[in-house]
């Protein structure tokens, strides 16, 4: 067990560099398995979804093997398995792509219901639709794996998403890339990872088209092959140090993303009085500290992202004014709110609504990681708070955002990792 001891009020300074993004990771690697063929995958982050995933396809069969820390190489041609009901299935949300893509390569799947973050209800009620529509016969007596099976091969369907879910839209994608015919998702959601599962595919020899878009069309092939293909920058990695960056009043430069998919982000942090500076793959903001109170709905992309909720709610504590958020894409992500209470944040919840009076500074507290997301908020408000907090629950944390502590701690934050007894 492992926790972050931060002594908060440093002014972050320097360069940060982001790593490839987690959900086009975990999107991306179960994908390899519809093809017959050896992909190679750059750019990959050292983080604990990927070798959960990683341990999950070497048990189907496949061979992972990382070439340095972030290539990794998957030989997905002596896959012989479509059973995925090992712990580490279980243990990460994103399994659920392992239904796409077993159903792509076998015409069957058993696969462990998807662990994860936690944050209310999490239905995949449009993957198994998308699935059905397909022409998969769909069990789902028993309550932890779900089995799915087609007579023959999967077929091309018109699929409209009642919720324009990132998933759904991923899985069905991977699934149709192999099935005979077209088929076409309406209602897609279009976030950055969407478009970049479509171009690894594509790169294998599927036929995508729209991606990015909200319809997707897709024609099937008999095959897929190998090859090699470059993961995106971690857009959520990155909009989170740039919120280190403002609320400790740096001046920091992102390194290695993508500024346009920042834009939501950027618009609010300057709305906030920061100044920012782009370039092409990087953003430098440069903050003073002081900062003024906005209001923020988060959205599906290209709107303000769920994933930089907690964190921006963080930096809302300290702003000047009252602030409003609105959640919009889960039901329940505010679970995190008793701990930043701690921090002496003036919060209060109702319903999707968070109302936030900024205070002029934080005091420090010992918290714990409610989720990936959550425990990305729990350091921004240590490392603006007085004194020194802990976070605990960091397990949480390593899933998603691959050397944190090294990271923060080379742009001067007092950060380190603690065992403890
Ligand atoms: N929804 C349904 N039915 C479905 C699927 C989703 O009703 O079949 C609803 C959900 O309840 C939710 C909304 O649709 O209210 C959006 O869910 P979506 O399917 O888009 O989310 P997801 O695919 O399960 C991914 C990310 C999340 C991120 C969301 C929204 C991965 C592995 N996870 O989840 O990332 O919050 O999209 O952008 O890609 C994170 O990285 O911290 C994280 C939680």
């Amino acid at each position: 067990m492992e926790y972050f001891e931060i002594n908060g009020q440093k002014k972050l300074k320097g360069v940060v560099s982001i790593n490839g993004a987690k959900n086009a990771a975990v999107a991306i690697i179960p994908a390899a398995i519809v093809a017959n063929g050896v992909s190679v995958i750059e750019n990959l982050p050292t983080i604990e979804d990927v070798t959960s995933l990683m341990k999950t396809l070497n048990l189907l069969g496949a061979k992972c093997s990382l070439n340095d820390e972030s290539t990794l190489i998957i030989d997905a041609r002596k896959v012989d398995s479509y059973v995925a009901t090992d712990d580490s299935v279980r243990k990460i949300r994103a399994s659920y792509y392992l239904m796409g893509a077993l159903l792509g390569r076998f015409g069957r799947a058993e696969v462990a219901l998807p662990g994860g973050c936690n944050f209310g209800e999490r239905p995949i009620d449009q993957h198994l639709k998308g699935f059905r529509m397909m022409g998969a016969k769909i069990d789902t007596s028993d309550d932890r794996i779900i089995k799915l099976e087609v007579n023959g091969r999967l077929h091309g369907a018109n699929i409209y998403l009642d919720v324009a879910s990132v998933g759904a839209t991923i899985n069905i994608m991977i699934a149709a890339a192999t099935a005979s015919g077209r088929t076409v998702i309406e209602n897609a959601a279009k976030e950055p990872h969407i478009v970049d599962t479509a171009n690894f595919l594509n790169m294998l020899g599927a036929n995508i088209k729209g991606a990015g878009t909200d319809i997707i069309r897709i024609q099937g092939m008999d095959r897929l092959h190998g090859g090699e293909y470059t993961i995106i920058p971690d857009q959520i990695e990155a909009g989170t140090y740039m919120i280190c960056g403002a609320i400790t009043g740096g001046d920091i430069t992102v390194k290695n993303l993508i500024p346009k998919h920042m834009d939501s982000l950027t618009a609010k942090l300057e709305e906030m009085g920061c100044h920012i500076d782009e370039g092409d793959d990087y953003i430098r903001i440069v903050s003073d500290g002081k900062l003024c109170a906005t209001n923020i709905k988060t959205m599906v992309y290209p709107g303000f992202p769920t994933d930089l909720q907690p964190q921006i709610t963080a930096l809302l504590a300290v702003a000047e004014g009252t602030s409003r958020v609105v959640e919009n894409v889960w039901e329940n992500r505010y679970q995190y709110i008793d701990e930043l209470k701690k921090f002496g944040v003036n919060v209060t919840i109702k319903g999707r609504e968070a109302i936030i009076k900024g205070v002029p500074r934080l005091k420090s507290a010992n918290v714990s990681a409610t989720d990936l997301r959550a425990g990305a908020a729990m350091i921004i408000a240590s490392l603006a708070a007085e004194g020194k907090s802990t976070i605990d629950n960091i397990r949480f944390i390593d899933r998603g955002y691959a050397n944190i502590e090294d990271k923060l701690r080379a742009l001067g934050a007092d950060i380190k990792r603690v065992s403890k007894n």
